[in-house]
């Protein structure tokens, strides 16, 4: 089991990810490589079949990513899909050309050769998801066309005996009626994969790789109370109990009683090793006054880092660091130089402060949505489970303007409301995001027969996978008409309530 591994090399496309995830639901475990991966460290992961993916630019031109042409001498079954299949091509002396019409969208795929392997038990005519303007002119020596569409002669070839196969199309996007067939027939029928692997393999298999790299050493992990750095936490304590230390920094900026539950559920539900820093009225001073939403993060960033030290301090050596990392976030970091929006808050810093020999990240493989699997397996509440993202500095950057106990507290008030209401409308798990900001303006109301002067909330609610582009969630006018009812009866100091319907770009999902 173990060692039935599926590569992705990927070439920078977009559905990159999706493929991995696509190839995990048919039962297989993978991997995401960068196409700079060297064909020998390739080779090592002895991996049992290699997708190759689509990717911006076009193989003839020069500087577009290429790869070693041995790769197809490995022995190793192959399937390239769109620039993957282009790559194919021409890396086995094949013709990509511009085509003279690109192809965006669903098309009709005509299967020519009913013998295909790649290609079995799906029909003759289908409809497919196209998204190129080049296409493969010739194919290579030994391989046949097995499929075409209208503007495309070739959008499948394979080279049986090789055990090489292409498809310009994307198998891997839903709107490609037979598209799990295809990666199914490649992985099982092709690459003899059992397609027995779940995500409780998963985490059997990595507590126990933990046992034996941790040993009897001591390991500390940063908790944020997140899904992923919870996960992370849990894993390390069934692999070695008490030789882990959580620490959580209660900033004060958390969400309503959420430091307390964090607490309990560590303490009382996975008996952890739990060090809880009530650090509320440090960050506030050092926040007093303060309006500029990047001084913010860089004071915020700076005291969780004065925290860990003073906790590091009392702790001595640890030999390792947990770390919640997931696998957008190696992506994410390994795309290069984009401009910076926000300085988003991590623990990043915190390898400077505490001494430690190696970091531990056993999440690093997996997507969201597979970490919150993880958690499940592991007996986690669902609750936690199924948290939103919360940005590391919390509440501060929801409050526009300068930062007080009292907004804050007012904020955790018409925050908890919207979310209770959210949930009663059984909306949780539709909206990727959803929370209050407390604007920095205030406006004249009327409340019985008196005029009122107070804030305006505003609700973000967002629909978004990668969280890097969203769209305002089209909630339900009855929800919103409910919870600005309550808002404004039920929270002082609060006497309008307005819904934010931008997307993101322009704006981003938090307001700071
Ligand atoms: P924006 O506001 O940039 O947010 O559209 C995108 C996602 O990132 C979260 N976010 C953060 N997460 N540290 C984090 O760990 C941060 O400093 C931070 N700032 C924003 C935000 O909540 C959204 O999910």
């Amino acid at each position: 089991m173990e060692n039935q591994l599926a590569v992705v090399l990927d070439f920078g496309g977009q559905y990159s990810h999706l493929i991995a995830r696509k190839v995990r639901e048919c039962g297989v475990y993978c991997e995401v490589k960068p196409y700079t991966t060297s064909i020998s460290d390739l080779a090592k992961l002895n991996p049992m079949g290699i997708i190759l993916t689509g990717g911006p630019k076009s193989v003839y031109v020069e500087g577009s990513p290429l790869y070693d042409s041995s790769l197809f001498e490995l022995g190793v079954p192959i399937l390239g899909i769109c620039y993957g299949a282009q790559l194919t091509a021409h890396l086995n002396s094949g013709k990509v050309v511009k085509a003279k019409k690109a192809e965006f969208g669903g098309v009709t795929l005509n299967i020519c050769d009913t013998s295909s392997l790649l290609l079995k038990g799906i029909e003759k005519t289908s409809t497919c998801w196209m998204s190129h303007t080049d296409f493969i002119a010739e194919p290579p020596k030994g391989f046949k066309v097995t499929a075409s569409t209208e503007n495309c002669p070739c959008a499948a070839m394979e080279n049986c005996e090789k055990r090489i196969f292409a498809v310009q199309f994307h198998p891997e996007v839903s709107h490609t009626e037979h598209g799990l067939k295809v990666l199914n027939n490649f992985l099982k029928d092709i690459c003899g994969f059992s397609g027995d692997w779940r995500m409780s393999d998963y985490v059997d298999n990595t507590i126990k790789a933990l046992k034996e790299k941790i040993g009897d050493k001591k390991v500390l992990c940063a908790l944020s109370g997140g899904v992923d750095s919870t996960v992370s936490a849990v894993m390390v304590h069934k692999a070695v109990g008490k030789n882990l230390t959580c620490i959580f920094i209660d900033h004060g900026l958390l969400r309503k009683n959420e430091g307390d539950s964090v607490e309990e559920m560590c303490r009382t539900k996975f008996n952890m090793n739990f060090i809880r820093l009530n650090a509320q009225e440090q960050f506030l001073t050092k926040l007093a006054g303060v309006t500029d939403p990047e001084t913010k993060r860089k004071i915020i960033g700076e005291e969780f880092i004065r925290c860990f030290e003073k906790v590091g301090k009392q702790l001595g050596k640890v030999d390792f660091l947990v770390q919640g990392t997931i696998y957008p976030d190696i992506i994410e970091s390994g795309l290069g130089d984009r401009a910076v929006i926000k300085s988003h808050h991590n623990v990043g810093g915190l390898p400077d402060v505490i001494d430690f020999k190696d970091i531990i990240e056993p999440l690093r493989l997996l997507f969201k949505d597979e970490v919150r699997k993880a958690g499940i397996e592991l007996g986690i509440d669902e609750k936690l489970v199924w948290r939103q993202p919360f940005p590391g500095p919390g509440l501060a950057v929801r409050i526009i303007g300068e930062i007080t106990k009292e907004k804050v507290a007012l904020l955790q008030d018409v925050d908890a409301v919207f979310r209770q209401e959210i949930a009663n409308a059984g909306l949780e798990r539709s909206i990727s995001q959803y929370f209050a900001v407390l604007t920095n303006m205030k406006s004249v109301g009327v409340m019985g027969d008196g005029r009122t002067y107070e804030y305006a909330v505003a609700l973000r609610a967002v629909k978004t996978t990668d969280f890097m582009t969203a769209d305002f969630a089209h909630i339900p006018y009855e929800v919103l008409n409910k919870v600005s009812t309550r808002v404004v009866n039920e929270v002082s100091n609060i006497n309008r309530v307005v819904y934010d319907i931008t997307a993101k770009p322009p704006a981003t999902i938090e307001w700071e």
